[in-house]
């Protein structure tokens, strides 16, 4: 008989684990420029809508068909209709494209904490960004020249990442959760605090906070928060329903959903204050306004911040700490989407864990490696990130929701399922929030940016390189799902039952 289900030892660790998924990257390199660019202090307005009305009802969501079907995400959702398999494979598909980019950058991280100790970028760290350090390529393309330091420092987040997911479920993913989590908080509250006595830090703070009221009246603002929210919960693919499949029968989730959904916006808004902070430093030093160095994404980590580190007081600190919580944000990030993939693989193909996690590791590794660690991987990266995020993720989340209330009318199984064990009880407002809210932004969103991006084409790439590498892949993930939702389940995995608990 197969194994009984791992398991978190206790719902901290799971919280743990679930902040850790949520809280990433885009905590502090995308919120506080979404914020700024968006109405400022009342932004917080649009974001605490999306937060209640989408965020976290869709996180109890995921937490419902994880729990309730008590498997990675395909089979959960075999379990739940034959019919929606299919989308289980799709967000599996995700979660491996995101994974083979988000430990590059990861890999950058680990080697900017050291090169911030001799503040290795000289002089201008946006040349030696792109110049010394990744070497880009002129022509856009798919190559095979490695660059050393990359892909050395990507190999060992790869090889961190196979030992923490052979580990399991507690001894691994909670673990770790429970140790860098807490390290990550504290690091960036010492970054706060050195950031607020840097000279001009007010002036950033500032052009953070200050409301703009008239952007409330601008529908881009509220796309944003709605995006924003989606991206920074990863809400609608997979992720949450892998790991609440390994919580207890009787686990409170409905309230684990609140503690995740609010510990991951409080992060933003310290990594807001933190930032915006620097950036005003930034910008008094160099006697410019805050908007003139006001950056997100790997423009902010990778060539704003060596400016300021290389000029600041305590430089060097803010540095090692700055890199070093990308690198743990990020890590315990990559845990949980590789999770899905390991998740999926063991429950199709009846495994024990460790070969699950060779099988489904190594090969990602060699993926990631062999793509995004060359001179060329960076445009790869670019192309990548962005049709994954606009075109899958949201995607994916839109038909999940829409088959699961219209299609399957799964609504109210989920719903008694989560009031069954759960002290916060949910009532009307949540089928309604979730079931029509909820569709009717993401379809919006889509509808938005699939039509500006058609029109207007992506980035200064070759048309090829942009059908391939993003209309292909994200078109090619829903053919592929499709594909392996019509393979056989083997009689061990014993797909359509639930084992006793
Ligand atoms: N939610 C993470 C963040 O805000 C990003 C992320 C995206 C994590 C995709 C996992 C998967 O940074
Ligand atoms: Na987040």
């Amino acid at each position: 008989a197969a194994a009984p289900r791992e398991a978190f030892s206790s719902r901290t660790v799971f919280i743990f684990a679930a902040i850790g998924s949520a809280v990433g990257l885009g905590n502090i390199w995308r919120f506080p420029y979404i914020a700024y660019e968006n109405g400022g202090g009342a932004f917080i307005i649009p974001y605490l809508v999306a937060l209640l009305t989408a965020g976290i009802p869709l996180l109890m969501l995921e937490y419902g068909v994880g729990h309730r079907f008590r498997a990675s995400a395909p089979l959960a959702y075999r379990r739940l209709h034959p019919k929606t398999e299919w989308i289980g494979w799709w967000q599996m598909g995700i979660s491996f494209v995101i994974a083979i980019y988000y430990a590059v950058i990861l890999g950058w991280a680990m080697l900017y904490t050291f090169f911030s100790i001799d503040k290795a970028w000289g002089t201008d760290p946006g040349t030696f960004f792109l110049g010394d350090f990744l070497q880009v390529s002129e022509e856009v393309t798919v190559g095979f020249d490695f660059v050393p330091s990359v892909l050395v420092a990507t190999g060992v987040a790869w090889l961190a990442l196979l030992v923490v997911l052979l580990l399991g479920v507690q001894n691994g993913i909670g673990k770790v959760n429970l140790i860098l989590i807490p390290l990550l908080v504290l690091m960036f509250l010492v970054i706060v605090v050195i950031a607020l006595t840097l000279p001009g830090a007010t002036d950033g703070l500032n052009a953070l906070f200050t409301p703009n009221w008239a952007a409330l009246g601008d529908s881009a603002v509220w796309v944003a928060a709605y995006g924003q929210i989606f991206f920074s919960l990863s809400v609608g693919f997979g992720i949450m329903i892998t790991y609440s499949s390994y919580l207890k029968p009787k686990t409170d989730l409905t309230s684990s959903g609140l503690v995740v959904g609010f510990g991951n916006s409080s992060f933003e808004i310290l990594a807001g204050i933190g930032v915006f902070a620097a950036l005003g430093f930034m910008a008094s030093a160099a006697g410019t306004a805050v908007d003139e160095v006001a950056t997100s994404g790997i423009g902010l980590a990778f060539i704003a911040f060596p400016t300021i580190i290389s000029q600041a007081p305590f430089g060097t600190l803010i540095g090692v700490l700055f890199f070093a919580s990308l690198t743990f944000a990020g890590f315990t990030s990559l845990v949980s989407i590789v999770e899905v993939v390991v998740a999926a693989v063991q429950d199709k193909l009846g495994l024990r864990r460790r070969t699950a996690v060779i099988a489904v590791g190594v090969p990602m590794a060699i993926i990631s490696l062999g793509l995004f660690t060359t001179t060329t991987g960076l445009n790869l990266l670019d192309v990548t990130d962005n049709f994954v995020n606009q075109f899958g993720i949201v995607a994916a989340a839109l038909v999940s929701v829409m088959l699961l209330t219209a299609g399957f009318s799964a609504l109210p199984t989920l719903r008694d399922h989560l009031n069954s064990v759960s002290s916060f009880k949910l009532g009307r407002t949540w089928m309604v929030v979730a079931g029509g809210i909820t569709p009717i932004v993401l379809g919006y969103i889509l509808i938005d940016t699939l039509t500006t991006t058609v029109a207007e084409g992506y980035g200064e790439m070759p048309t090829w390189f942009v059908n391939t590498f993003g209309w292909g892949m994200a078109i090619g993930l829903v053919v592929i799902a499709y594909v392996l939702s019509k393979l056989p389940w083997p009689a061990a995995s014993r797909a359509n039952e639930l084992s006793p608990s």
